[in-house]
């Protein structure tokens, strides 16, 4: 039987995964597979923006997690060692919300994402496209990030799949109804325990981020001059 949130009323509860969260994630399992497809076919305009969309949903999940609802929070699903080290021994119930260990999975893959769009900003394809902020840089430091860019993908598929094999088996053998409640924001035993944050932050972040963005994009110097 699932925790009602409102003891007044036991048949209402409130969602474990808002919205926000939800095309959040949505949006990058997308994103991630046109990121690759448009790299492979040297589709470097659009593969540049698919990347810029991908950096702003990422530092929107990071503020997310401090000003999001309570569920999407760092501070419900990072834990210590201690607890962590509990839940694998199988000393800790988990809550609704990320396991004490799915929840560093979620800063690891968070980190990658970020790391991987990060170093594009710098990388060059050496023909037809530079990367906006190639000309910020010391030529040393520009090798470094397009290795970084060349290699991280591999990291990110590693996470990618560890992730897919983590939510199957609690979704296959523990019958947690996982991905249920990342489509539709709750399911049976995965209903949140508190309100969400108010419908309207989440736009407003969101332009907030695009903004600093786009501030940060028309910072990037141009190609040096060749005479
Ligand atoms: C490109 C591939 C994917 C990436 C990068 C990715 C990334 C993530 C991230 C960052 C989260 C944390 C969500 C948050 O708190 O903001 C998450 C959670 C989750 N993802 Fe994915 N994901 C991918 C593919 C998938 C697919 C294909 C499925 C299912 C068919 C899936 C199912 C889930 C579920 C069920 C959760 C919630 C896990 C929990 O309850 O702790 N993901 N994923
Ligand atoms: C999460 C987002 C991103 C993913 C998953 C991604 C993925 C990839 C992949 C798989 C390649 C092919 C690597 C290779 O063949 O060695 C690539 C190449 C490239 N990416 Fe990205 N990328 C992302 C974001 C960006 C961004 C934001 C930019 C720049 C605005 C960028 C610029 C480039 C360039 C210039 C290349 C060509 C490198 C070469 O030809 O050596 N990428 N990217």
């Amino acid at each position: 039987m699932p925790r009602s949130a409102d003891p007044v009323n036991p048949r209402s509860s409130h969602p474990l995964w808002d919205w926000p969260t939800r095309l959040f994630h949505w949006s990058l399992v997308l994103l991630l597979p046109l990121a690759w497809w448009t790299a492979e076919e040297g589709q470097m305009e659009r593969h540049q923006w698919v990347g810029y969309s991908v950096i702003v949903l990422v530092l929107f999940r990071i503020c997310w997690g401090f000003v999001g609802s309570p569920h999407s929070r760092f501070r419900d699903f990072l834990r210590g060692p201690g607890t962590v080290l509990s839940y694998i021994r199988g000393r800790v119930a988990p809550g609704p919300g990320h396991n004490p260990l799915g929840g560093w999975s979620v800063l690891v893959l968070l980190s990658l994402l970020l790391v991987q769009a990060g170093s594009g900003l710098f990388n060059s394809d050496r023909i037809l496209f530079n990367g906006p902020f190639r000309y910020a840089v010391s030529a040393d430091t520009r090798d470094f990030l397009g290795a970084v860019h060349a290699w991280g993908v591999d990291a990110l598929l590693v996470m990618v799949v560890l992730h897919l094999l983590a939510v199957a088996w609690h979704q296959f053998r523990r019958r947690e109804k996982l991905v249920q409640a990342m489509v539709k924001g709750r399911a049976e035993g995965k209903e949140g325990e508190a309100a969400p944050a108010p419908w309207w932050l989440a736009p407003l972040l969101l332009a907030a981020v695009t903004g600093v963005c786009w501030w940060v994009l028309q910072q990037a110097p141009p190609p040096p001059r060749m005479w």
